[in-house]
């Protein structure tokens, strides 16, 4: 039978030779690769400092913890995420305040953002995932004098007013946390997502859209997040293990200066990273012929909501791509991925969202009624098969079991 899985690893550039240097290095820790591919990485999203780690949960702790995120504070964190975005603000001792998403994006929107603000003025911190690899609507741009927006914007949908979420935040002292684990490379305005909030978070697990295996980045051009993250990632310790090695100063001479993670990424990891960097901008393109393939073969069909994108598909790192059955479908959910599956088709569901795990609906008291887009997504959402290795002949095959499946 046909097996086309939800998703695949695409190693087969440089890694295998970069890790071999590695090795033969002798260095299998942090060292000279990861330097490299901190620079790198960068240098291609366009931040001044990139600190790298061993997930996008740590980069996304330390970010937290840089920013004085404490006990007794409140994070805004989307519901429809990955528990990751929510659990670090647990570690610290602040507490999540859930919100709802946007039908068809599932992005927080400025007006979403703003009626929280209202809602919970002491709120300190927003973790905004740019979901999917679609970029959130981070400011709003005016071409100077005319009243219109510059070419090839992104059209504004809301009626918040003319603020988007970076001003909201700066305009009410909130912190900004970018979790943009599915966002790498997209881009807002034309900008590269990492180069334009306070700090960023980029996730290299293996199934993101490049890879390391396991693996994070934190990006900021704010020197003092930088240099507490660096201290945090490795035991608190005031001088990294590279440093301690290559530096002139001896090299048992340390100091602890806060109780630090043990959050490094291994130069074995880095050195994957380093050749899947090399080829990120091809991915991201196959990636889209996908998203685009799937747009064209399954319009018009009844009983399914496509994803809604409102950012040039240039622009997206299509990192998912999903459908959402609604009320006019002939099967449900669950019916749905069952037929799929017996077509040997994989496919995954992004996500059950956070107000529906035991954890926080207990601990919050959280109710389903208060959620209602993340409801509806949730309800009716599969995700599809989306890398580059998928073939034009294998999208037809899902699309075509698709339709067969809604023509019944
Ligand atoms: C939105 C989001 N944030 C954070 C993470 C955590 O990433 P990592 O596995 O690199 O810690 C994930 C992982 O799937 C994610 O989807």
């Amino acid at each position: 039978m046909r097996k086309i899985p939800f998703s695949k690893v695409i190693c087969d550039g440089n890694e295998l030779q970069y890790v071999r240097e590695v090795i033969e290095s002798g260095w299998l820790t942090t060292a000279g690769k990861c330097v490299e591919f901190e620079k790198r990485f960068g240098e291609k999203v366009g931040g001044k400092y990139a600190c790298a780690v061993n997930s996008a949960t740590a980069a996304l702790h330390i970010a937290a913890e840089a920013l004085g995120i404490g006990p007794g504070d409140q994070v805004f964190v989307p519901t429809m995420t990955f528990t990751a975005s929510a659990e670090i603000i647990r570690y610290l001792g602040a507490d999540p305040v859930f919100l709802d998403v946007e039908y068809g994006t599932c992005l927080i929107t400025p007006a979403i953002l703003e009626a929280a603000i209202r809602q919970y003025p002491a709120a300190k911190a927003l973790v905004l995932v740019h979901f999917g690899g679609q970029a959130a609507e981070m400011t709003w741009q005016k071409t100077a004098g005319s009243g219109q927006r510059a070419a090839g914007s992104v059209e504004k949908t809301d009626a918040s007013g003319q603020a988007g979420i970076l001003e909201i935040c700066r305009r009410h002292g909130l912190k900004l946390i970018e979790d943009a684990a599915h966002a790498f490379p997209s881009r807002y305005q034309g900008q590269m997502i990492g180069s334009i909030g306070d700090v960023t978070c980029f996730s290299f697990y293996a199934n993101k859209t490049i890879t390391t295996g396991e693996g994070g980045m934190l990006v900021t051009d704010n020197e003092a997040i930088y240099k507490r993250a660096k201290v945090m990632r490795l035991h608190g310790i005031n001088r990294d293990i590279w440093d301690r090695f290559t530096a002139k100063k001896a090299n048992w001479e340390y100091d602890v200066v806060a109780p630090g993670y043990k959050y490094n990424m291994p130069d074995v990891n880095a050195a994957i990273g380093l050749a899947q960097l090399e080829r990120a901008d091809d991915f991201r393109a196959e990636r889209q012929c996908c998203a685009e393939f799937y747009y064209h073969a399954l319009a018009g069909v009844k009983g399914l909501d496509l994803p809604v994108c409102k950012v040039p598909h240039l622009d997206h790192s299509w990192h998912l791509f999903w459908v959402v059955l609604n009320a006019a479908s002939p099967v449900n959910r669950d019916q749905f991925i069952e037929k799929l599956n017996e077509a040997g088709i994989g496919t995954s569901v992004h996500y059950k969202p956070l107000h529906r795990m035991t954890y926080y609906r207990e601990r919050y008291a959280l109710k389903a009624a208060d959620y209602p887009q993340a409801e509806r997504h949730w309800q009716g959402v599969v995700t599809l098969p989306v890398y580059p290795t998928l073939t034009n002949e294998e999208l037809d095959y899902i699309c075509t079991t698709i339709r067969n499946i809604f023509a019944k």
